[in-house]
């Protein structure tokens, strides 16, 4: 029998009870709705709006389903329409008309409302741990490689010298923002909607900052329509993960690209590399492909909310349980990818010397032949002919640029002295790129030590 049958005459088809039901996937938050109700119970109580006695039996009821719950002694296997009405009808069945007193200034609207935000807020914790997990990673990876030379490329064509480390140092401020966003997303999800009732509010001298302080929220929300209807949360978290998801998928990109012949700047694991069925031979970057795969997954998931959202009249309307499958495959697979890509990354094989040897090939340099020319006096865009002079003529003679002599130099212009050999080696080049957030490895090790200390505070 449904809570709500009372004004029906009917029972409802099966096709629809099964369409309409959300407890298959609304069901891991039986915790927050437990907790969530527990508060709303105490409140009731201290206002006076139900009996001590209730609330005793309440939260002795509530505690003992959730335990029973986690012992795997009571399963969701049930007609209930969602994870609200299932814990309810259970309480009921237990404690009997206290059961029934519970929901008094309450609606499945703002209760829904408040299970989500509970826990997406413990969700938005958990990815905080792992993308600062990822963080440290990068930092000792990046202190480590500080000082190995590798081509820095744009429109992927070798550009000019940088190190491993400053590679992965801009992966580092990407995440940074990410931790920001994160927890500014977090800070968000912490007001409460619960009071709002179904739309209007309710005549019950109810204490919403008392709730507020029992769950340790920021605030309550300030409009009773706003509360059961604000989905923004969900939309922000969704797209938060869709750029962390947007940065792995680049970082992963690249892996990819590093783990191919054609490069070779790193090696997989074994543990974290597939094989082929038919080529022996083959070690496949699987795990970077996937997550490069479920980036467009995650997008996936925040349009669905955002377009979910764009039509809706206020207030509470049934499409909004749509929300909860979308953020919450959102947020699986973020930490999914997560939990996978960094032992993968913590474990990888830097093959310092491959880089190297790219480094050598590309002309790389030759920006500092200008720049040497430039500081000797010439301006920079005669030196920037002269050099691409050279880089020409390295080509027409199957050369590079550190391999000429000072008399080839000086053929081109006089201004090139003894020096100029010291000052185009690629080591050189990096070591001498101190401006701030540059490849020298004195820039990185600032660069790694102002996160340290920012992380700290
Ligand atoms: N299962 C519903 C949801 O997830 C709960 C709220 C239902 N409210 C209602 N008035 N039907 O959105």
């Amino acid at each position: 029998m449904k809570l709500w049958a009372g004004r029906f005459s009917k029972d409802t088809d099966n096709r629809v009870n099964s369409f309409n039901s959300s407890l298959s996937f609304d069901s891991r938050m039986y915790k927050n709705d437990i907790e969530g109700s527990i508060a709303h119970a105490k409140m009731l109580g201290a206002t006076g709006i139900i009996s001590g006695e209730d609330v005793e039996k309440i939260i002795k009821g509530l505690s003992e389903i959730l335990a029973d719950i986690e012992n795997g002694v009571l399963s969701f296997n049930s007609d209930a329409e969602d994870i609200h009405m299932f814990i309810e009808s259970e309480l009921t069945q237990r404690i009997g008309d206290a059961g029934k007193r519970l929901h008094t200034a309450r609606s499945r609207n703002d209760q829904v409302a408040l299970d989500i935000r509970l826990y997406l807020a413990e969700q938005t914790e958990e990815l905080l741990v792992l993308v600062n997990e990822l963080i440290d990673t990068l930092l000792e990876k990046a202190e480590k490689y500080k000082k190995v030379v590798m081509p820095g490329y744009t429109h992927l064509q070798r550009a000019q010298p940088i190190t491993f480390g400053h590679h992965l140092m801009a992966y580092v401020q990407m995440l940074l923002r990410d931790v920001e966003r994160l927890s500014q997303c977090n800070q968000r999800i912490k007001y409460l909607p619960l009071g709002s009732c179904a739309l209007a509010g309710t005549t019950y001298p109810i204490d919403r900052l008392m709730v507020n302080e029992i769950l340790g929220f920021n605030g309550v929300c300030q409009n009773s329509l706003d509360g059961v209807s604000d989905r923004d949360f969900c939309i922000e978290l969704a797209s938060t993960i869709s750029i962390i998801m947007m940065h792995l998928s680049r970082f992963s990109e690249e892996i990819i690209l590093w783990c191919s012949s054609e490069f070779k700047f790193i090696e997989l694991d074994d543990a974290f590399s597939t094989g082929s069925s038919i080529m022996p031979q083959k070690k496949n970057p699987d795990v970077t492909e996937l997550i490069r795969g479920k980036t467009g997954r995650v997008y996936g998931d925040l349009i669905t909310l955002l377009t979910m959202m764009k039509g809706l009249p206020l207030a509470y309307n049934k499409d909004m349980q749509e929300d909860k499958e979308a953020i919450f495959d959102a947020v699986d697979t973020l930490k999914e990818c997560l939990v996978t890509f960094i032992p993968m990354l913590d474990t990888v094989k830097v093959l310092e010397d491959n880089m190297r040897k790219a480094a050598s090939k590309g002309f790389i340099n030759a920006t500092d032949v200008a720049d040497y020319l430039t500081k000797k006096g010439v301006p920079f865009r005669d030196a920037y002919k002269v050099s691409g002079t050279l880089v020409a003529y390295c080509i027409k003679n199957n050369t590079v640029l550190e391999d000429l002599s000072l008399e080839t130099f000086k053929e081109f212009n006089e201004n090139f002295e003894q020096d100029v050999l010291e000052a185009i080696s690629l080591e050189t080049c990096v070591s001498k790129r101190t401006s701030e957030g540059g490849p020298s490895p004195e820039s990185v090790e600032i660069q790694i030590e102002r996160v340290k200390t920012k992380r700290n505070k």
